[in-house]
């Protein structure tokens, strides 16, 4: 049998480190998501606590917090889009990872977003960019905007992410970029702006909720010479599984919005 390499632990691997995000979850269920001191601290919600027995610690270790066994780790993004503060409509992760998909976002893009709303597409860019890339993210209202910079900042990766107080329809700051994502009511007004700030090769992806935002947005992404230009809706259904009663979940989010994108040649 091949061995497989065991490579020395990367940063975000290993025993949990002082300074780090964590995410405490208590066996009742709720979870916080806190910086990793040593010491006490006092916690909105928990009280008093003290998280020093957790450094060092094997994620997912038990330890005692205020006097409750609660389990500490590093948090994943579906942990990060549950402890989310919302104040517009999020876009659901079905939507925004197939988005980042249709894009071409990987680790190392430079990714313009409009509008920020609450953070909820903002947040799976930044992860996905990863520490080497970044996300300029655009909103016309600063109310949303600050919902979407604290979440990013709760998250621990407000650094991967600029916030302009802007409206897009007077243009992009940035130029040669390699995604455009518009989650916004009339991105076909701003089609022309996102063109401008891409470079040839990068794609231009927008979410809608109606059919007709849809048929407008992909008039426009034709009308402005984007190619390659496509259009599909994700439907999700969950599955009860049961030992010889394994069936579709009776519930089912049944809409969400359309997804459209196109490339931009030189
Ligand atoms: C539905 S929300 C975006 C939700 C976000 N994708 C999320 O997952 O949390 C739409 C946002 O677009 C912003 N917006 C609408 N038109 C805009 C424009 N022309 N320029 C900048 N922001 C705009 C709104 O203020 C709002 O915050």
């Amino acid at each position: 049998m091949t061995e497989v390499p065991r490579p020395a632990p990367a940063p975000g691997r290993g025993p949990l480190l002082e300074g780090e995000r964590v995410l405490v979850r208590r066996k009742e269920g709720e979870s916080y998501l806190l910086a990793l001191q040593r010491g006490t601290t006092l916690i909105d919600g928990l009280g008093v606590i003290d998280l020093t027995a957790a450094i060092g610690a094997p994620e997912g270790a038990e330890v005692e917090i205020a006097g409750r066994p609660s389990r500490v780790y590093r948090p994943s993004l579906p942990d990060l889009v549950s402890q989310m503060r919302r104040r517009s409509q999020i876009i659901t992760p079905k939507d925004a990872v197939t988005l980042v998909y249709l894009a071409g976002v990987v680790p190392g893009s430079t990714v313009l977003e409009a509008g920020s709303g609450s953070g909820g597409l903002t947040l799976f860019l930044a992860e996905f960019v990863g520490p080497q890339g970044h996300v300029v993210s655009y909103d016309r209202r600063p109310e949303h905007q600050k919902v979407a910079r604290d979440n990013l900042q709760r998250s621990g990766l407000g650094d991967r992410v600029t916030f302009r107080e802007k409206d897009v329809r007077e243009g992009f700051e940035e130029q040669g970029v390699d995604a455009v994502l518009l989650d916004l009511p009339e991105p076909w007004e701003v089609l022309h702006a996102g063109r401008a700030a891409l470079r040839p090769g990068g794609y231009l992806a927008t979410y809608t909720p109606t059919y007709n935002q849809l048929e407008r947005s992909v008039r426009a992404l034709r009308e402005e010479g984007f190619q390659e230009v496509r259009s599909l809706e994700m439907l999700e259904r969950g599955l009860h599984v049961g030992e010889g009663g394994t069936r579709p979940e009776f519930d089912m989010l049944g809409h969400t919005g359309f997804l459209a994108s196109g490339r931009k040649m030189a």
